[in-house]
């Protein structure tokens, strides 16, 4: 089907030609319900009125003038960002790879000037972007295994174990890399304690805590960072996905600590902070920013929590485990079922879209912020149905 592109993805055999709040309408004239929302990223729900008049508006000015000049849309952007987080500023990028790019290098130089540190400490199933710096932090093996060698410098310990941490740090460790929930790993949710204990062996020994939002971030699990949620205050946070609402966009939020270490010449990116991609975030922060929005997620996430709890009740042969936070959820199903063919009953006979993690036995359900009851009552319809085909046929 596709000869002329490398064939590096897995894709459903459906094309989407339109899209309008949760639904993709398909080339051939069904309509779907999207609970992935291009995994975390269109939060917002697709063809967001607000978004395209601001991107439109935007592209009516000017697109782009590159960082030799100032763009005010930029500090817009980290003027809320750092007013409304721990950070003091903000460094932009195109994609969350970048962002966990420029973390690391940060930290490496943080690490150059204090005793020559250089060692990062990550975790098992974590995933932190494809690019040979982010595939070495990474805990998943097979985004890594055909890369050797790998990047020296990066320990990939189990997680929630903090005997185990506190033997790896060394003289040579500089900082921690994490995510509060493996969203790639299969929707493994940190243990709080684990990542406080983190939090304060950072603090001690003044090593620098990284947090990986990208998918975290923007409203996806409650609040408008998950650190917030874990009564930390990270160095770094790596932000992305949900910040352009699919325009493509990250960042990483920083304290004085790295900021000033960074100047001209350091690290920078072609397209970061483009005024079209800063267009579109700050638009995305001032919807998200408004009373009423993460209300409405908080609510949302209960309800669709409680529904999928008693979804696995009513198949406790079926499904293990219900994981996650917020709307960032998984459905862990029992060791036999396979679940890409329970995807395509999903997708192709009931009409929702759902992604599968890394975990072999986790399907995520990462809805758009907007969704309301009823939409969950038609998911959770959808789901069912899906099981019971699945469930009949094996
Ligand atoms: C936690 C996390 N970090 C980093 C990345 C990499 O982001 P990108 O694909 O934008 O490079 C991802 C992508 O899924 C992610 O989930």
């Amino acid at each position: 089907m596709y000869n002329n592109i490398v064939d590096i993805y897995n894709r459903y055999p459906v094309e989407v030609s339109h899209a309008q709040g949760i639904y993709l309408y398909t080339s051939t004239g069904n309509k779907i319900l999207d609970f992935s929302s291009g995994i975390s990223v269109v939060s917002l729900g697709h063809n967001n009125q607000e978004l395209n008049s601001a991107l439109i508006q935007q592209t009516n000015k000017i697109w782009y003038s590159s960082n030799v000049v100032h763009n005010s849309i930029q500090n817009r952007v980290a003027d809320l960002l750092t007013k409304h987080t721990f950070a003091d500023n903000v460094f932009f990028c195109s994609s969350g790879l970048e962002a966990n790019e420029a973390a690391i290098k940060f930290a490496r130089k943080y690490g150059m000037q204090n005793d020559q540190r250089y060692e990062i400490i990550s975790f098992d199933n974590s995933f932190h972007g494809r690019s040979m710096a982010c595939i070495s932090a990474s805990g998943l093996g097979h985004v890594k295994k055909d890369y050797p060698p790998l990047l020296p410098g990066f320990k990939v310990i189990p997680v929630n174990d903090f005997e185990l941490l506190s033997r790896t740090i060394t003289n040579n460790t500089v900082a921690i890399m994490v995510e509060a929930i493996q969203s790639e790993g299969g929707i493994n949710v940190i243990e709080t304690e684990f990542l406080y204990r983190i939090y304060q062996i950072c603090q001690e020994k003044d090593i620098l805590l990284i947090l990986d939002e990208v998918q975290t971030g923007f409203c996806r699990t409650g609040t408008l960072f998950i650190y917030e949620q874990f009564n930390i205050i990270p160095d770094i946070i790596t932000i992305a996905k949900a910040m352009g609402n699919g325009f493509p966009v990250g960042g990483c939020l920083v304290n004085k600590k790295i900021a000033n270490l960074l100047s001209p010449g350091c690290h920078g990116s072609t397209y970061g902070g483009n005024q079209l991609a800063m267009s579109v975030t700050a638009k995305v922060l001032e919807i998200m920013l408004r009373d009423s929005f993460l209300i409405n997620v908080n609510n949302m996430s209960k309800i669709l929590h409680k529904r999928l709890l008693s979804i696995r009740n009513h198949h406790p042969k079926f499904i293990k485990n219900i994981k996650g936070l917020g709307m960032l959820l998984g459905i862990e199903f029992t060791d036999t079922v396979k679940i890409t063919s329970l995807l395509d009953i999903l997708l192709l006979e009931c009409n929702l879209l759902l992604t599968k993690t890394a975990h072999p036995n986790t399907i995520r359900i990462t809805p758009s912020l907007i969704i309301n009851a009823s939409h969950i009552d038609e998911f959770a319809i959808s789901l069912e149905k899906g099981i019971n085909i699945y469930q009949n046929r094996m």
